[in-house]
């Protein structure tokens, strides 16, 4: 917990207001005009809202709010695909650009709106001709291109549940999360492409499927076209040549489930958030285009992975439902070199730029001359997401990058939220180090453990007060760990941040409240890399903590206690950080390790984390009165 005396250290003074320009994009006025208005009729806004878009049936209530269970846009019935694809053909975009992807090597591909929807309505009908029908799981385990984006919105189309898992986990976290799903079909590639390698996705997706008889096919984008795919393996564009016909988009209730995206919390197994169809697809159409000032001809680039909810509501969802042109890029931020992303921009003119402060962080390092050696003078509005920015990454964003014209767009929001809650609009006076103000309708707050407001600038709990449309409706087959939201602090929505609200309602994030680590704005729980350490046979127990650093935010350090007569050396330690890249991915993988003889724990036998944690960072220990020994 962040005492408040730290407090001092994190506040910033520095305002920017508003630009002019900005003012003129904007999709709406005044914020605090519509903020007020909006909570006087929460339905009204969202009605309102909801009517832009395509509905077969229109619904007979906004909301409907039995604690803590939400639904929204009841009885109406719609499909999100149809809302990106034939909606937008409707209006006259065919031939506009949907998708433009590029990678390492800068190769590119473009999509129209026409064309996408010809590739995604015959993937459809593909998933169909598989068996595929609305409610089964479909596990996508895929590049970011834009054959992730074609397979999530063919299973949307058929109402097939989706549940895209991040190309950079390994077989036995892809495993768990297909165990949990029960998908019908995995989905993958035979490889994704990083710092000029092949990393293999196709050996992984076999070997985590295997034996698993509620997997009836697997579906293989062959890249370089020279795979032998085995007896119920299918060629992804093979399947997309046989069939011709482009599926129709299934009507899909307001309320039935859209996808599950697993993420980290405070156990080992990850949660599957279900997100819905309806009040996803509002939230995310709206807020990708009042949020960044979104105009009809803006090249937008969101450098998430699809992998993340950033790529799903902000690479896909949301561009795509306000017929923009969405840029996909498949690739590290610094490889061939450290220039790649702004020859992206230059080259593109890419308007709306949204990235992670872990990233700008990196290209501080490597200095300005990058930069510097393109013209970025499309930018128009930058974003930032994932982890708190602090005013150091804010100042060199807006200056280097912005050119000190760009507004920077901080977005506070979740896995569990689906669309941003908390930010500064383009036309906002800007407080570098906070996020910003509630969404329209959402209201929040600092609160202590029962719910009391803490006064302004001191530390609390965040809490959402009231239902949103693209909220999570419940944790795949785990519906008491979603009512755990609702309950830590009874009657609010936690999101288990930390948090200080200034006298002017702007929300500084300080970070986790729980045992979840932000690693280079990824979600990674204690408790999995710790049940991922003693995987390995000589390790008996084990505590992770984080430890600030520079460019990824937090690093993992774990203590690890050895099996009696095991011995620590550099092997054991490479061996021991094999073993997490093998049950979890790379990016779980412990920057340090320290053998110890205990680890601190509590009398009820809990590892003290906060104690390693003081004790690492030099830090006041707080209340020991708990602790064992
Ligand atoms: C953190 C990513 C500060 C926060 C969209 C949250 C942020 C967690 C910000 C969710 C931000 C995300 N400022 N902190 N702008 N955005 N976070 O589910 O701790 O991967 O709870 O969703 O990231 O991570 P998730």
């Amino acid at each position: 917990m962040v005492e408040d005396k730290d407090l001092n250290l994190l506040k910033v003074e520095k305002v920017y207001e508003p630009k002019e320009e900005c003012k003129k994009t904007a999709h709406f006025q005044d914020y605090e005009t519509l903020y007020k208005s909006s909570l006087q009729n929460r339905e009204a806004f969202w009605d309102k809202i909801a009517k832009e878009l395509c509905w077969f049936k229109p619904w007979e209530k906004v909301l409907e709010w039995n604690y803590p269970y939400a639904k929204w846009f009841v009885g109406g019935k719609t499909n999100i695909c149809y809302n990106c694809l034939d909606r937008n053909l409707e209006r006259g975009l065919r031939n506009k650009v949907a998708i433009i992807y590029v990678n390492e090597d800068e190769e590119e591909k473009k999509l129209t709106y026409g064309e996408l929807n010809e590739l995604v309505g015959r993937f459809a009908s593909a998933l169909k001709s598989l068996g595929i029908k609305k409610g089964d799981r479909v596990v996508l385990y895929m590049p970011n291109t834009p054959e992730a984006a074609i397979a999530m919105l063919a299973c949307a189309r058929i109402g097939a549940i989706h549940s895209v898992v991040f190309a950079g986990f390994s077989t036995e976290a892809l495993r768990m999360r297909i165990e949990d799903a029960k998908p019908k079909a995995v989905i993958t590639a035979t490889y994704t492409k990083r710092r000029g390698k092949k990393i293999d996705l196709l050996s992984t997706a076999r070997e985590a499927i295997k034996g698993l008889d509620y997997v009836e096919h697997l579906i293989v984008w062959d890249r370089d076209k020279n795979q032998t795919l085995r007896e119920g393996e299918k060629e992804f564009y093979n399947l997309i040549k046989e069939n011709k016909e482009i599926s129709p988009a299934e009507e899909m209730d307001a309320e039935d489930p859209l996808f599950i995206l697993y993420t980290s919390g405070t156990t080992g197994k990850p949660k599957g958030v279900l997100h819905t169809t309806g009040g996803y697809m509002v939230g995310t159409y709206i807020t990708t285009k009042w949020d960044f000032n979104l105009q009809d001809d803006d090249i937008y680039w969101c450098t998430a992975d699809v992998g993340w909810i950033t790529g799903h509501s902000y690479i896909v969802y949301g561009p795509l439902l306000n017929g923009a042109t969405t840029l996909m890029y498949e690739g590290a931020p610094n490889y061939p070199d450290p220039g790649i992303w702004w020859r992206i921009v230059e080259k593109y003119r890419v308007n709306i730029f949204y990235t992670a402060p872990t990233a700008i962080r990196l290209f501080m390092r490597y200095g300005e001359e990058y930069p510097k050696k393109y013209d970025l003078s499309s930018l128009r509005v930058l974003g930032s997401v994932g982890e708190p920015i602090n005013p150091e990454a804010w100042e060199w964003y807006y200056r280097v990058i912005g050119g000190q014209k760009c507004p920077i767009v901080d977005t506070w929001w979740q896995t569990e939220t689906g669309m941003h809650l908390i930010l500064t609009w383009p036309h906002m006076k800007a407080k570098p180090g906070y996020a910003g103000k509630p969404f329209f309708t959402v209201e929040v707050d600092v609160v202590d453990k029962n719910g009391n407001p803490v006064p302004p600038n001191h530390v609390g709990y965040l809490v959402i007060k009231n239902p949103w449309p693209a909220m999570l409706r419940t944790v795949w087959g785990n519906p008491e760990r979603y009512e755990k939201y609702w309950n830590i602090i009874p009657g609010y929505y936690c999101p288990e941040d930390l948090a200080s609200k200034d006298e002017e309602g702007y929300i500084m994030i300080l970070g986790r409240a729980d045992d979840v680590l932000n690693v280079a704005g990824h979600r990674i729980g204690t408790a999995e890399v710790e049940s991922a350490l003693v995987a390995h046979p000589d390790v008996a127990e084990a505590a992770v903590i984080g430890k600030p650093d520079e460019i990824k935010g937090q690093r993992i350090k774990a203590f690890v206690v050895l099996r009696v007569g095991v011995q620590p050396s550099q092997e054991l330690t490479e061996s021991i950080k094999q073993t997490v890249r093998k049950t979890l991915g790379p990016i779980a993988v412990p920057d340090e390790i320290e053998y110890v003889e205990k680890l601190p724990k509590t009398r009820s036998g809990k590892i003290m984390r906060r104690l390693l944690r003081a004790k690492e960072l030099g830090l006041q220990v707080g209340d020991l009165s708990t602790l064992e020994d």
